[in-house]
C-alpha cells in the first residue's frame, strides 16, 4: 500500500518529494501521462530502475491463442492485449563514466510533480555519482491533448560544483524487456517481442523506428526531433538498429553550467496503411509539433485544461486530501478519455497494462458519466467507436443464437476477449449499459445527430438482444434467465434485478427513440410490431422480490442461499475470489461489489425511499467490496438514504483507491472507474443529482465532515453551478438559455446569469449499518 504520506496534499497538484523504489510501480501509474491516444507511463528519464515499462497507444494490440482445456461451442478462439510500443520517453545520462542511475551514488533531493493545471510532469533531482561528481536534472514531460499523436520532454543536465564531462543519449526504445508478470488474474499477459522491425532511422537529430505486430498486423511508427542547447564543446550525433534510434550528445559542463535538450515524439499507426505512409505520418506529426514548438505545447496544454476546469473543476471544503483526489481523479480520467476518438476507454486508461488494456462496462457505467456532464464530445467519441464495433458483436449474437448485437464483456477491438463464460459474455448488462450511456448523452446534449447516426441504432440492436434472450411465462411475465449481473460471485443467475430493470430501460428507449426517428428505424428494420413487443416485455419485467424480507433480490432465489461464512474469513484472505472456489461463492449471499443497490442508483424512479433503505440496509452487510467499482455506488445510496458517515467514508475509499494503492494493483494501471466515481460519489451522492427524462433533479446533502461541495456540469448546452453548503444549496446558471431543474420535488427555472437558493430539509436519523467482519471502508489516511 502506498502511504499518502508520500505525497503532499495539494489543492490542484500531486508531489513526490522523496523517491521510494518500493513503490516505483505504483508511482509510474499515479504519474502516467495521457491524451486518450498516447500513454506514457511515469517511468524515471533514463529509463531504469523501473516496476513497468510502459508507453502505449490506443487500439494496439496482439492477438494470442486461448488455450482451453475441454473446447466448448461459442468460446472465443483468440484474446487481445495491449502492449508495450517504441519507448520515447527514455534518455539516459553518462556522468563522467558512470550512468545516472539512482540505486547507485547518492541521491540528495528527489522531487516530482504532477501539475493538474499545466498537464505536465515535472521532475528536479540532485545526484552524487559514486565517483563524487553532482549533477543536478530536472525535465518536464508532457502528453499534448492539443497534438494528439504527440508528446514531449525537456531535459536539463547542470554540473554542481565540478567540471563534468556528460553524454545524453536520447532514445527511441522498442520490445523493451518486461517484469514477468504476478499471478494475478487481473494483470496482463506478458508478450515477448511483440513487435517486428520494418524500418529504423537516425539522421540530423531525427530519430524513426517503424514495427508491426507479429500476428495483429498492426504497423507502428515513433519518430523524434530534438533542439539541443549546450555550451561550445556541445556535439551530437545520431545512429540506429532494428530496436533503437539514438541521439547522443556529448558535452563538458563548468559548474553552473547547463545542457537542455527538447525532444519531441510522434507516434503513428495503423491496420491498413503501407510502411512510407505510416512513415510520412509520423513525419508530419512531428513537423506540426515542431511548428507549436515546445513552448508552444505548454501554452496549449495549460490553455486547454483551463478551459476544462472552468466548467468541470469540483470544489471541497472541509478535506483538503479529497479536494487534491477529486481533482486528480478528474485529470485522470479526462486523459483517459480526452482524445480517444473512436477508441476504447480501457478499465486503467492508458496507465497501464492490467486487465490486458481492455475495456468493459467500467466505460459507460463509471466513466461516461462524469465526461457527459464535463466533455460530452469524448462522450460521443466514445460510443461512436461502440457504433462502430456492431460488426463483430453482431456476428457474435448470432453465434450465440441470439437477435441484434452481443457487445463483448472485455475488448480492445470489438471481438469478445473473454475467455470465461460465467463472468464474461454472461454479463449480458454490458449492452443494456451501452444503451443507457446513449440515453444519457443525448438527454444531457440534445445531440440528434449522434442520435441518428449512431444512438438509434445501438439501441435497437441491443433492445432486440434482450428481446431475443429473455422470455414471456404463462402469465405474460418477462424473465431473463441465466446471466450474470454486476456482482461477480453470482452467476448465470435467473432474472438478476440490475439487469431486468437496465434491460427495460433499454427496450423502453429503443421503442421512444424508433419513434422519433421513423427514417432510422425503417432503414434498421424496425415496425409497429416489433417496438411494441420491446414495450410489453419491457412493462411486463419480472423484479425479483422477498416478500417476507420486504427486500428486492439481487436474483431470483438470492435470499433463499446460505450466508457466507464471514466470521470465519480471515482479513488476508480477501479479495475472497483468490481464496475461494467461484462455485463456493455462486451458491451463498455474499456480494463482490454493488449490484442491486447499483440498480437503485441507476434506475432509482423505480424504488421507492423506504425500499432504498431497506434494501440497502440488507445487502450492506453482505457486500465485500473485492472491486474497485463498489464504493463509489455505495457512496450514491448511502447518502440518498441518509447515511452521510457511511458514504463520505465510501467517497474517501474511492477517492484514495490508487493514492493509497487499496487493491493493492495500482502498479498495473489506475482505476478509472474508482477514479470517474469519485465524482460520482459528490455529484450524485452528496449533490443527489440525477436524471428523469432531460431534466435533472438534485436533493443534496452533506456530511457533517464536508463544509461546502460545489461542482459545475455543461448540460443541454448551458453550464449549470451547484452550490451545497450544510443547511443551503444555491444553483447558478452560468451561462446559456433558460433552464428549468429540480430541488427536492420543486421546479425552479433559471434564467441565464440567475442564481436561486434553496434550504436542504432536514435529515431524518437512521440506525447505523454493519459491513462483513474486516471489510468497513476505513481508507482515509491510514485510520
Ligand atoms: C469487476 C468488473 C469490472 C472489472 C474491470 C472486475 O473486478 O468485477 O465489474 O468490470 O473488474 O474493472
Amino acid at each position: 500500500m502506498i502511504t499518502h504520506a508520500s505525497y503532499g496534499v495539494e489543492p490542484w497538484c500531486l508531489r513526490e518529494n522523496v523517491l521510494n523504489l518500493d513503490v516505483l510501480p505504483q508511482s509510474e501509474s499515479v504519474f502516467a501521462l495521457s491524451n486518450g491516444h498516447v500513454g506514457w507511463r511515469g517511468n524515471l528519464d533514463e529509463g531504469e530502475p523501473h516496476g513497468l515499462p510502459g508507453s502505449y497507444l490506443n487500439g494496439v494490440h496482439e492477438v494470442h491463442p486461448l488455450p482451453y482445456a475441454e473446447a466448448g461451442y461459442g468460446y472465443p478462439e483468440s484474446g487481445q492485449t495491449v502492449i508495450n510500443v517504441t519507448n520515447g520517453k527514455v534518455i539516459r545520462l553518462l556522468v563522467d563514466d558512470e550512468p545516472f542511475d539512482l540505486r547507485y551514488g547518492r541521491l540528495i533531493s528527489h522531487e516530482r510533480v504532477l501539475d493538474l493545471r499545466a498537464g505536465v510532469l515535472r521532475r528536479t533531482c540532485e545526484w552524487t555519482s559514486p565517483a563524487g561528481r553532482t549533477v543536478r536534472v530536472r525535465s518536464t514531460r508532457l502528453v499534448s491533448f492539443t497534438h494528439r499523436s504527440v508528446a514531449a520532454v525537456a531535459y536539463e543536465v547542470e554540473a554542481v560544483d565540478s567540471e563534468v564531462r556528460v553524454v545524453v543519449q536520447s532514445e527511441l526504445v522498442t520490445n523493451e524487456q518486461l517484469p514477468k508478470s504476478p499471478r494475478d488474474p487481473r494483470a496482463a499477459a506478458v508478450l515477448d517481442s511483440p513487435l517486428a522491425p520494418e524500418e529504423h532511422l537516425a539522421r540530423d537529430g531525427r530519430l524513426r523506428l517503424v514495427h508491426r505486430t507479429r500476428r495483429s498486423g498492426l504497423r507502428v511508427a515513433a519518430a523524434a526531433d530534438h533542439t539541443v542547447d549546450g555550451p561550445d564543446r556541445t556535439r551530437t550525433s545520431g545512429e540506429s538498429g532494428d530496436d533503437v534510434a539514438r541521439l547522443t550528445v556529448t558535452s563538458v559542463l563548468a559548474p553552473g553550467q547547463r545542457l537542455r535538450l527538447e525532444k519531441l515524439v510522434a507516434y503513428g499507426w495503423s491496420s491498413t496503411r503501407s510502411l512510407p505512409a505510416v512513415s510520412d505520418q509520423v513525419d508530419a506529426a512531428l513537423a506540426a509539433a515542431t511548428d507549436t514548438g515546445w513552448t508552444g505545447l505548454l501554452r496549449d496544454q495549460r490553455a486547454y485544461l483551463e478551459e476544462f476546469w472552468g466548467h468541470a473543476d469540483v470544489e471541497v471544503d472541509g478535506d483538503e486530501e479529497i479536494q487534491q483526489a477529486v481533482r486528480f481523479a478528474l485529470f485522470h480520467v479526462l486523459q483517459a478519455g480526452a482524445r480517444a476518438e473512436r477508441r476504447a476507454i480501457p478499465a486503467k486508461g492508458l496507465t497501464g497494462s492490467g486487465y490486458d488494456g481492455h475495456a468493459f462496462w467500467d466505460t459507460e457505467t463509471f466513466v461516461l458519466p462524469l465526461l457527459t456532464y464535463t466533455a460530452p464530445d469524448a462522450v460521443a467519441e466514445a460510443l461512436r467507436w461502440r457504433h462502430s464495433t456492431l460488426p463483430p458483436a453482431r456476428e457474435r449474437a448470432q453465434q450465440l443464437g441470439l437477435r441484434g448485437a452481443a457487445f463483448p464483456w472485455r475488448t480492445i477491438e470489438g471481438s469478445e476477449g473473454s475467455a470465461y463464460w460465467p463472468a464474461g459474455t454472461a454479463a449480458f448488462h454490458v449492452n443494456a449499459d451501452i444503451a443507457d450511456a446513449v440515453v444519457r448523452y443525448v438527454c444531457a446534449t440534445g445531440d440528434e445527430q449522434f442520435a441518428r447516426d449512431a444512438g438509434v441504432e445501438l439501441l435497437v440492436e441491443t433492445a432486440r438482444l434482450w428481446r431475443s434472450l429473455g422470455h414471456h411465462d404463462a402469465h405474460g411475465t418477462f424473465h431473463i434467465d441465466g446471466v450474470t449481473g454486476p456482482d461477480e460471485y453470482s452467476a448465470i443467475a435467473d432474472d438478476n434485478t440490475y439487469t431486468n430493470l437496465m434491460a427495460r430501460t433499454n427496450l423502453l428507449a429503443a421503442a421512444d427513440f424508433a419513434e422519433r426517428h421513423p427514417e432510422q428505424a425503417v432503414a434498421l428494420g424496425v415496425d409497429d410490431e416489433e417496438s411494441a413487443a420491446w414495450r410489453d416485455a419491457a412493462e411486463s419485467v419480472h423484479i425479483p422480490y422477498n416478500s417476507d424480507l420486504q427486500v428486492h433480490e439481487q436474483h431470483a432465489g438470492f435470499t433463499r442461499h446460505q450466508h457466507w461464512d464471514f466470521a470465519a474469513t480471515r482479513p488476508d484472505q480477501y479479495p475472497l475470489m483468490l481464496h475461494f472456489p467461484y462455485f463456493d461463492l455462486y451458491r451463498k449471499q455474499v456480494v463482490k461489489q454493488a449490484d442491486l443497490v447499483l440498480a437503485m442508483y441507476t434506475c432509482s424512479e423505480f424504488f421507492d425511499e423506504e425500499h432504498q433503505a431497506r434494501n440497502f440496509a440488507y445487502y450492506e452487510p453482505l457486500t465485500v467490496r473485492d472491486s474497485s467499482l463498489s464504493a463509489c455506488s455505495q457512496a450514491v445510496i448511502a447518502a440518498r438514504t441518509g447515511h452521510l458517515g457511511l458514504a463520505y467514508d465510501y467517497l474517501v475509499e474511492a477517492a484514495l483507491m490508487d493514492l493509497n494503492d487499496l487493491e493493492n494493483n495500482t502498479r498495473d494501471g489506475l482505476h478509472i472507474a474508482s477514479l470517474a466515481g469519485t465524482w460520482t460519489a459528490l455529484v450524485a451522492g452528496f449533490g443527489g443529482m440525477r436524471r428523469r427524462g432531460e431534466t435533472l433533479r438534485f436533493t443534496p446533502r452533506l456530511p457533517e465532515r464536508l463544509s461546502r461541495i460545489a461542482f459545475k456540469l455543461e448540460v443541454l448546452g448551458r453550464c449549470l453551478r451547484v452550490e451545497v453548503r450544510a443547511t443551503a444549496v444555491t444553483y447558478t446558471l452560468l451561462d446559456g438559455p433558460e433552464l428549468t431543474i429540480d430541488h427536492y420535488g420543486e421546479a425552479l427555472t433559471l434564467g441565464s446569469g440567475e442564481s436561486r437558493s434553496r434550504e436542504v430539509p432536514e435529515l431524518k436519523p437512521r440506525p447505523a449499518l454493519d459491513q462483513p467482519p474486516h471489510r468497513r471502508p476505513n481508507a482515509h489516511r491510514g485510520t
